[in-house]
């Protein structure tokens, strides 16, 4: 007499299949949170509306400093001995990691720009960007 639950095994799913199609969920479910991973990458302050593809110095960080530090950091006014208006002073801040800790108002720097508002997020990211290329002369 046959046993009963030979009935219960399905003849057409073998045992190689079912390895192979767990096999393939799995490799689904990594490359989605890889994914997702990227996206958090791409855009860290989840602001898909500040666009730091393309950043320079000349059309990006420049202007920035021009409209919201020059004036108190310029070759005749270099208020704490720090001038920003032009690439070489500038990379001199840059490299000692005075600016970025003074623009991102970080413990033991002086808040910059001095009595005014902290530079948007999108700027700072920006500028970020800008110094983790290396911050080019471009
Ligand atoms: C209204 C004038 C004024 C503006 C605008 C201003 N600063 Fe300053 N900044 C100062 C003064 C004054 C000091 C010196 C403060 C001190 O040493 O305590 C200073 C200091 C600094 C320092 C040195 C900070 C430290 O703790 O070592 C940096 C870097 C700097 N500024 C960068 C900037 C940048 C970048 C901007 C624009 C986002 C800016 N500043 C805007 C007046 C200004």
């Amino acid at each position: 007499m046959k046993p009963k639950f030979k009935v219960m095994q399905n003849p057409k799913i073998s045992r190689p299949a079912l390895l192979q199609g767990l096999l393939i969920m799995l490799v689904a479910i990594a490359v989605n949170a890889c994914y997702y991973d990227n996206e958090e990458d791409l855009y860290p302050m989840s602001n898909t509306d500040c666009d730091t593809t393309n950043v320079t110095y000349s059309g990006t960080v420049q202007p920035i400093l021009n409209a919201n530090c020059a004036s108190c950091h310029n070759e005749t006014t270099a208020n704490g001995n720090v001038i920003v208006s032009n690439y070489p002073d500038l990379m001199t801040v840059v490299n000692n990691g005075r600016f970025w800790g003074a623009i991102n108002h970080e413990p033991g720097y002086t808040p910059m720009p001095q009595g005014g508002g902290k530079l948007s997020e999108c700027r700072l990211a920006k500028i970020r960007k800008w110094i983790d290329m290396g911050a080019p002369n471009n």
